[in-house]
């Protein structure tokens, strides 16, 4: 196995999973271990354009859910052949806020397209990058909403109906239950520190690559 994992962060919105990529990340910072940090759709120039065009693009809002699959799958196109392989070749740490799991859920599950074709352009897309982990942060609607609840502009993607939210969820838990090696569920709904305590000492089980660097002791904590 390659020293340093590729590690995805998923989850509905409002489940605290940008949270805990930036917590991981101070981590490595703090202990030295060379990291990258990605998020989707985003992280390159293209990409960031894609991001623009499905989230707040005036004329979105008549965009077809094909339409969408498309340009999430694009916008992860360039990110893995941009940045995340590259990284991951030289060793590098990458920490991807969402992957091609919120394809899966969202485009597959939620908006009930196609689950093979899906499956297909994942598969096209990511080739052989593919995640050594994945956390998925799982919180109920109430929490979820609560923390959503600030002084900003809801994009395209969170306005949807309660219903999409809840075949997100549930879409998710059986991604959880069918991949179970790679996998992880992890109660969202408690308090950040300990969320990310129990991340931590996850990934130092998994990967010795982490304990072995002389100075991550704070794997310890
Ligand atoms: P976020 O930046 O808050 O994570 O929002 C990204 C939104 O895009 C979120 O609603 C999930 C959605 N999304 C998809 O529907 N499919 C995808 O493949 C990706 C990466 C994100």
């Amino acid at each position: 196995m390659r020293r340093l994992p590729f590690i995805t962060f998923e989850g509905s919105e409002g489940c605290g999973k940008s949270t805990q990529v930036q917590r991981l990340a101070a981590r490595l910072e703090r202990s030295g271990i060379p990291y990258l940090v990605t998020r989707e759709p985003g992280g390159t120039p293209i990409s960031e354009t894609i991001r623009d065009l499905l989230q707040f693009a005036p004329h979105n809002f008549t965009m077809t859910p094909e339409a969408e699959l498309l340009l999430f799958e694009a916008s992860r196109s360039q990110l893995v052949r941009e940045k995340i392989k590259p990284a991951v070749e030289r060793g590098v740490c990458v920490i991807a806020d969402r992957f091609f799991d919120s394809t899966t859920v969202y485009q597959g599950a939620a908006r009930n397209l196609d689950r093979e074709m899906v499956e297909r352009l994942n598969v096209f897309v990511v080739g052989d990058c593919v995640p050594d982990i994945t956390f998925v942060l799982d919180v109920d609607a109430a929490t979820a909403e609560s923390r959503m609840q600030q002084p900003r502009k809801a994009d395209r993607m969170e306005q949807q109906p309660a219903e999409f939210y809840d075949r997100v969820r549930e879409a998710y838990r059986e991604l959880a239950r069918r991949e179970s090696n790679r996998v992880v569920l992890i109660d969202g709904s408690g308090n950040a520190d300990e969320i990310e305590t129990e991340i931590w000492k996850i990934l130092c089980v998994r990967f010795p690559a982490f304990t072995a660097n002389p100075q991550s002791a704070i794997c310890n904590q």
